[in-house]
């Protein structure tokens, strides 16, 4: 996502309710932050905060944090949803989803991985958010069973990170080669979802979850 720099994009951040400047410190006590048990899902790469807002506003019974590495990205977000109801059950992190590990600690129920970058050339295929090496890092974000919902437009992502998830030892629970033709009500879109598949093109979901007792 290419955009402008935001000059007050430090103080949007840092004086925001929802921004956590220091997410390492909360590793393994983010229910405690929350301020109760709840279930805590997450999303990597939430862009403009569109679906992790939505998602959140419609759950209050569950917690959810969003993790963006970058921060203009974040501000622009941070700023449109701040124009909107004040939600309780809502983080959101400027961080590189390479180091999850680092702030999480066997206490998150669903990942979501929405439109992340393709990363089309083959050389930089490990920075796709479904390779290996970051589904290695994933592993102790979870609590029980590792659960990843996983949505693109893009068909040659989509068929690599079925091999990748499926290598890993995920199971594919549920897929869905054209999932607006479901006409599921609660499919909550994101910002890219709403501009692909206003364009006509198809968008792609996996469900993949790989039991703990499958874990070295
Ligand atoms: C194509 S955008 C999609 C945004 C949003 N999920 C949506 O569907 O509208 C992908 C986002 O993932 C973020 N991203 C990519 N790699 C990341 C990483 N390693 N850690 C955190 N965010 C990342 C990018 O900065 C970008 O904002």
């Amino acid at each position: 996502m290419r955009v402008r720099n935001l000059k007050n994009k430090k103080d949007i951040l840092e004086n925001s309710n929802y921004f956590i400047k220091n997410p390492e410190k909360y590793k393994g006590k983010w229910n405690k932050l929350f301020g109760n048990k709840n279930q805590i899902n997450v999303e990597i790469g939430s862009g403009k905060c569109k679906f992790i807002y939505e998602i959140a506003s419609k759950n209050p019974d569950k917690n959810y944090i969003g993790i963006e590495r970058i921060d203009t990205v974040l501000a622009l977000g941070i700023k449109e949803i701040s124009k909107l109801p004040k939600l309780n059950n809502l983080r959101l992190i400027n961080y590189d989803a390479y180091n999850v590990d680092s702030i999480f600690d066997k206490e998150i129920n669903t990942l979501y991985l929405n439109f992340s970058d393709p990363w089309p050339k083959k050389r930089h295929a490990k920075r796709r958010l479904t390779n290996f090496r970051f589904l290695q890092k994933y592993d102790i974000m979870f609590s029980s069973d590792r659960k990843i919902i996983f949505k693109t437009d893009n068909k040659d992502l989509f068929e690599y990170s079925i091999i990748s998830l499926s290598d890993y030892g995920y199971k594919i629970k549920d897929i869905s080669l054209d999932l607006h033709s479901r006409d599921d009500k609660n499919n909550i879109t994101t910002e890219y979802e709403k501009k692909f598949s206003s364009k006509g093109f198809k968008i792609y979901m996996l469900n993949a979850v790989k039991k703990y007792k499958n874990i070295d």
